[in-house]
């Protein structure tokens, strides 16, 4: 049989039988590169002709005692792993180039040696001067974890293999290279062969290992996409450039909710823990401004307020923008013909933007309330009481449907000095925290009750 080259794309790993410009699996442009066909085994013969070893089976019942876990000490980090790190899992941390990961994770070394876990961390991209340097200037000289500076796999399992460590970090996937596939390191095959190997040691040997994935924007090197499906937790740590606020956030958590963020701020020495985020994604707020809105939102299991921002202005160009950073642009769409169908206010020739402060990103549709507010704000050029969250889903026909922890929602809202809240009726548990509720059952009476048009 002849072998055949094939094109893997490096955002997400589809597999095509010829190039392309584009990914029809992800739609990514440019990141199709060939690779040397991967190797099926010796033989083509079916599985059939010879026979196994028989599996054990055992049945449901039998008593699973949940894992210890042991946490780091630095709370944003451990509730984000679902309540500490668990033995024998592996982790991938996805970010930016430059966002902070090799940061967090050296970090997250030092504070999982002092619970006494045996920590090495493999760079394959630092020198290990360069890591104690950043050490030094974390003020984690003291921390008793191993380094090594070390790409070539084979070399790297050895050494887990005899010094036996509780956690491994490798910083990062792309730049490990096994000798046994032949394709350049970043390459696909490296990424994913890599990733199979690692993950599958630290299952025999019982060590949890952490991996480091840059996200690439240019497609000539693999993303940590194509690892997701082999790790147990994927988290990926966020943020804006210009912002000090870092945001890790978990997709994927085979023991703990998805969902849950932690909020980081860089600081000149290292990242520090923002254990009150709605306070710190509220300070910059200035005096009650149109197109201004906070929104009380959740993430994950933690009530978390942040502001809305709309600019409506007309439209220079034939074609009306609509932009938004941190929020569904689809969902904006949905909101604007809601607000133009049923309400009659009318979008057309006008230029809108939305950006959600601080650099969150929100993904509720319990914020629909919100954005329509700032949207309507920004529009009618009135500033909505500075004083008030406002949360709520709008459905296609203008409903407003109650959302789900209304009460915890108030509750951060009460606790950060907010003394009213804009509401769908029939939200349940409003009476109890003090606030001045204001209870809206459909999106043109809230036009009516709050900007006294409609
Ligand atoms: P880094 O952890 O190297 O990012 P990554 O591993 O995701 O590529 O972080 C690099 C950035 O963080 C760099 O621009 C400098 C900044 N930084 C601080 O602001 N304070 C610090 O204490 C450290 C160590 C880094
Ligand atoms: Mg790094």
């Amino acid at each position: 049989m002849v072998k055949q080259n094939t094109f893997t794309c490096n955002a997400c790993g589809a597999s095509h039988k010829k190039w392309s410009g584009r990914c029809d699996g992800c739609g990514a442009w440019n990141s199709i590169t060939q690779e040397a066909p991967l190797s099926a085994g010796p033989s083509k013969k079916s599985l059939g002709g010879k026979r196994g070893r028989s599996i054990n089976l055992t049945d449901l019942s039998s008593k699973e005692t949940p894992p210890p876990r042991t946490m780091s000490g630095l709370a944003e980090l451990d509730r984000v792993l679902g309540g500490g790190l668990v033995p024998a899992s592996a982790i991938l941390v996805g970010g930016d180039p430059g966002i902070g990961k090799s940061t967090l994770l050296l970090q997250a070394a030092a504070s999982f040696s002092d619970k006494g876990l045996k920590v090495i961390y493999v760079s394959g991209e630092e020198a290990s001067a360069q890591i104690r340097m950043r050490a030094d200037r974390l003020g984690l000289r003291g921390a008793d974890v191993q380094l090594a500076t070390e790409t070539n796999l084979r070399d790297i399992l050895t050494t887990l293999e005899e010094q036996k460590p509780a956690l491994a970090i490798i910083d990062s996937i792309q730049t490990m290279w096994a000798d046994n596939v032949e394709s350049a390191p970043g390459s696909v095959s490296q990424v994913r062969s890599a990733a199979h190997e690692l993950t599958t040691f630290a299952k025999r040997r019982g060590m949890a290992v952490i991996l480091v994935g840059h996200v690439t924007k240019d497609g000539q090197i693999a993303g940590p996409r194509i690892v997701e499906h082999m790790v147990d937790t994927v988290l990926y740590f966020e943020g804006e450039r210009g912002h000090q606020f870092r945001i890790l956030r978990a997709v994927k958590n085979r023991f703990g909710p998805t969902d849950e963020i932690g909020v980081f701020e860089m600081t000149g020495k290292g990242l520090s823990e923002v254990t009150n985020p709605s306070a710190l994604f509220l300070s910059e707020r200035d005096k009650p401004a149109p197109g201004s809105v906070v929104f009380a939102g959740i993430e994950g299991t933690r009530p978390v307020l942040c502001e809305l921002q709309a600019l409506v202005a007309p439209s220079p160009h034939s074609q009306a923008r609509r932009a938004v950073v941190g929020w569904d642009s689809g969902r904006l769409a949905m909101i604007l013909a809601v607000l133009e169908s049923r309400c009659g206010i009318p979008f057309a020739g006008l230029d809108v933007y939305l950006n959600v402060a601080g650099g969150m990103r929100i993904s509720e549709p319990a914020a629909d309330l919100a954005v329509a507010a700032a949207l309507l704000s920004a529009r009618e050029d009135t500033a909505l009481p500075a004083d008030t969250v406002v949360f709520g889903e709008i459905s296609l026909s203008g409903a407003l449907r109650p959302v789900g922890q209304t009460e915890n929602r108030l509750k951060e809202a009460a606790k950060l000095g907010f003394s009213g809240a804009i509401v769908p009726a029939g939200s349940k548990g409003t009476s109890r925290q003090g606030l001045k509720i204001q209870n809206i059952t459909d999106l043109t009476g809230f036009v009516g009750d709050i900007f006294g048009a409609g």
